[in-house]
């Protein structure tokens, strides 16, 4: 991603592999901030407080946490403590459990004076293929939109309407996004697109993340609030819903930022007014979890009631500032994530190529490829 003329990703290791480098994202879209992470502890914490976040961004993380462990002490011992403390950093997206598991397994079948060597080696690899499975899942999303994009009857200065919630842009991975990747795709293209943008309370990664990287790109947006999605789809104002997810199950159900499944119910009542408006998720392979038959055992992660009753910005004079939104004596409830069943769900955008939820399974994936 370039951002004032530099490519970045959002994490890459020191040339010495000492330790990686990550853009706070608890920062954007005020200040672009790079931060150094040179312990297990650090990379636990920048998981934890979201500085990185995103499903593919934390797999890749806790994969640099491994090695960042291998670094500090390559025992078993050591091995088995990092893996437990990254597992539990956060508990829904599923890449971040996989991203550990096959580093685990990776380093169990290495000499012990060789685990921190392959250790940066593989994390760099779980790196590069979440680059390259989001490429793919551009070009596989691109066909789509530009299949709707001429079958929409629009007038060339009509854009072309995307929804998206929260954050599944480049933020959120390591490169390119997921469901972001066929928007810049499409945009790049030539194609007339313009994205709604969904705040995504309480921690605003769609006013505050998805909007910044609309904006870097030059890709005409704009922010509404969570609740203003079902009126633009009745009144024919969305032609598209594509959001990310954080876990998918063996039948389709997509697990996603909390506020995906009211969008994906509104998406399907739009028909009622005359809207067919698709919706897609777009998912790399790892955030496919094989061993969850539907959405119904996904751990829902239950964050802090401040990030409900507080919220942060810029005053009037420029002064960033946390600020309360609710009485002192209300509690506040923070469910992170919910699921979307799989009957709303149109579509899932692989890398593979798109698949109706319920056709989706590792050999169709493998056949495919
Ligand atoms: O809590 P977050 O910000 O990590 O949640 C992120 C999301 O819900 C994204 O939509 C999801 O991880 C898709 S990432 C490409």
């Amino acid at each position: 991603m370039n951002i004032q003329n530099k490519n970045y990703r959002t994490i890459w290791p020191d040339a010495r592999c000492q330790f990686v480098n990550i853009i706070d994202q608890t920062k954007l879209p005020f200040a672009f901030e790079i931060v150094r992470i040179d312990s297990l502890e650090k990379i636990v914490t920048a998981i934890k407080t979201m500085q990185v976040r995103g499903a593919p961004l934390i797999g890749a993380a806790a994969a640099y946490g491994m090695a960042l462990a291998m670094r500090e002490d390559e025992s078993d011992a050591y091995l088995l403590m990092a893996a437990e403390l990254l597992k539990n950093s956060r508990p829904t997206a599923v890449n971040l459990a996989w991203a550990v598991s096959r580093m685990v397994a990776r380093l169990q079948a290495t000499p012990l004076d060789m685990r921190n060597f392959n250790a940066w080696r593989e994390a760099a690899n779980i790196a590069e293929e979440d680059v390259a499975q989001n490429q793919k899942i551009a070009a596989n999303g691109l066909t789509l939109i530009e299949q709707a994009y001429s079958s929409v009857k629009h007038n060339k200065n009509k854009p072309f309407n995307i929804l998206t919630h929260c954050n599944a842009g480049w933020l959120a991975t390591v490169d390119h996004g997921t469901a972001l990747a066929p928007i810049y795709a499409a945009h790049d293209a030539g194609l007339n697109i313009h994205v709604w943008v969904d705040e995504t309370r309480p921690r605003n990664q769609g006013a505050s993340l998805t909007a910044w990287e609309l904006a870097q790109h030059g890709v005409p947006h704009t922010v509404i609030s969570d609740n203003a999605g079902g009126h633009l789809m009745q009144i024919g104002r969305v032609d598209m819903v594509i959001v990310g997810a954080d876990r998918v199950a063996k039948n389709g159900d997509v697990c996603n930022k909390i506020g995906t499944y009211l969008k994906a119910l509104a998406a399907l009542d739009a028909i009622f007014y005359g809207h067919k408006i698709p919706f897609y998720a777009a998912v790399p392979s790892p955030t496919i979890d094989w061993t969850m038959d539907d959405g119904s055992n996904i751990e829902i992660e239950q964050r802090a009631e401040d990030e409900v009753a507080y919220m942060q910005g810029l005053s009037l004079t420029g002064a960033l500032q946390t600020i309360r939104v609710m009485p002192i004596e209300s509690d506040a409830a923070n469910p992170a994530f919910d699921v979307t069943p799989a009957r709303l769900v149109t579509g899932i955008i692989t890398e593979h190529g798109v698949f109706a939820p319920k056709l989706l399974n590792p050999n169709a994936l493998q056949k495919v490829k």
